[in-house]
């Protein structure tokens, strides 16, 4: 688990292993915004597909829906952000830095100690113009939330998916939102992916729609590693809700920097389908065949951020040994290096396995190879490695958290062919033992 004084080590470490870089590093970067490595874009698509699982092929009352990121600005409008999405914003009046207001522990006081000025009200959405010249354009947003897709299309995706009441509809894409006050690595930046769940419901079954979606997805996290201790369900108050929401509950992550949302489980009732049929004159509601009503149906939303989970899985899989985990220091490798071990669950491992010639000679290469195409074959990810000790090799696959390492040694060739067992060398507790892999 990374604690707050090795998160620059952490930080190295994901810059270091190709899992999270700056971006526009060679310009100096972007402040907040990041790219993903070779590493990292794996992970990320894993989660992704883990999630898309999860939610929508692993259930027959969801289905998915991509929808586009630039929609008619009068969805914005309707939904009510053009007015409320906003975040209270002050300026220091000697920098002329910008603050978040709820963000200060001061209120009238910036971070540097110097005042600031009235409170105004910041509009985070992006905004952009459509047409080819700027001047005739109209004014269009980049989604700040990718479940407005979701609402507009939900008359369209109920009459042609062959759903009925209780059913949901998911999205993942990315959002954009123009935050105040980004930081702290991939927690909050101002392009990120969002994973949305919409499960419209009968208005009395809200509440029992609601827990059972906030459990289901508490156990997502806990079913992927995330230890319990670092993980608790907080109810907003009243007072803080968001403009649409009749209720919500966050899961919170104990970050290196404090607790903090992962995830929000909201209620949020009618609102949205109303607004839409309101704005559009088109008609939001269903009929229900028991009790033959029309009615408009409540929403329970599960709203993740990929970028976000993905943050919290490594910072929670990350470890660091200064001597090399027992018995296994290497002793060619510099001695203030830091040994680290990302024991992430191995769906979301960018490799599903290493493949390693114990010596770089044939036919210990011919016969990995061999393997590396079987395993491939079969839809594994495999990284293939033939340098360096294999004391090294195995260190490297640690660190980006590769579960297994097949070793192809000595003991595979029998007169010089392959007797088809290898050794699997496993990451978490490091025990090798002979596998037959034909
Ligand atoms: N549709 C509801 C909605 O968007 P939200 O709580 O604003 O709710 C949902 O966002 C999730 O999206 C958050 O729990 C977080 O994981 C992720 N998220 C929101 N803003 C983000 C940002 N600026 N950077 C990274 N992730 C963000």
């Amino acid at each position: 688990m990374v604690t707050q004084d090795k998160m620059q080590e952490f930080v190295a470490w994901a810059k270091r292993r190709g899992v999270i870089f700056a971006s526009s590093e060679i310009y100096g970067g972007l402040s907040n915004s990041y790219d993903y490595g070779s590493i990292g874009v794996e992970m990320k698509n894993k989660l992704r597909a883990h999630w898309w699982r999860t939610m929508v092929q692993s259930r027959d009352d969801i289905v998915g829906l991509d929808s586009a990121i630039i929609l008619n600005p009068k969805v914005w409008e309707a939904a009510g952000h053009t007015e409320n999405f906003t975040d209270p914003l002050v300026e220091d009046l000697v920098t002329h830095k910008r603050y978040r207001a709820d963000h200060l522990e001061d209120p009238t006081k910036s971070p540097d100690g110097n005042p600031v000025g009235e409170v105004k009200n910041f509009n985070l959405m992006f905004k952009t113009s459509i047409g080819p010249v700027e001047e005739d354009a109209s004014v269009a947003y980049l989604r700040p939330e990718t479940c407005q897709g979701i609402f507009i299309n939900f008359k369209q995706v109920f009459e042609t998916s062959r759903q009925k009441i209780p059913f949901g509809i998911a999205q993942v894409g990315k959002s954009f939102r123009n935050e105040i006050t980004p930081g702290n690595f991939t927690f909050r930046t101002r392009e990120f992916e969002q994973m949305e769940m919409e499960f419209f419901v009968r208005p009395d079954e809200a509440d029992k729609w609601f827990e059972f979606w906030v459990n289901e997805r508490l156990n997502w996290y806990i079913n992927l590693g995330i230890k319990k201790e670092n993980l608790k369900l907080v109810k907003h108050p009243k007072s803080a809700l968001a403009h649409y929401s009749k209720g919500t509950t966050d899961i919170e992550y104990k970050y290196p920097w404090g607790w903090g949302e992962l995830e929000g489980i909201a209620n949020r009732g009618d609102f949205d389908l109303t607004q839409h049929q309101k704005h559009s004159g088109k008609d939001m509601s269903v009929f229900d065949e028991t009790t033959k009503e029309k009615f408009i149906p409540w929403v329970i939303e599960p709203a993740a951020g990929l970028d976000r989970a993905l943050l919290v899985l490594l910072l929670d899989a990350w470890q660091d040994f200064k001597n090399g985990r027992s018995g296994n220091a290497d002793k060619s490798a510099d001695p203030n290096d830091l040994e680290v071990m990302l024991s992430v669950d191995q769906r979301i491992a960018a490799y599903d396995a290493a493949v390693l010639p114990l010596i770089k000679k044939e036919p210990l290469q011919k016969f990995a190879k061999e393997l590396v195409d079987k395993l491939r074959a079969d839809g594994k990810n495999v990284f293939y490695d033939e340098s360096g000790s294999i004391g090294r090799r195995y260190r490297r696959q640690d660190e980006i958290g590769t579960p297994v390492c097949y070793t192809v040694d000595f003991e595979t060739i029998e007169d010089g062919q392959h007797k088809g067992t290898v050794t699997a060398r496993d990451r978490d507790s490091m025990e090798q033992k002979r596998v037959t892999l034909t």
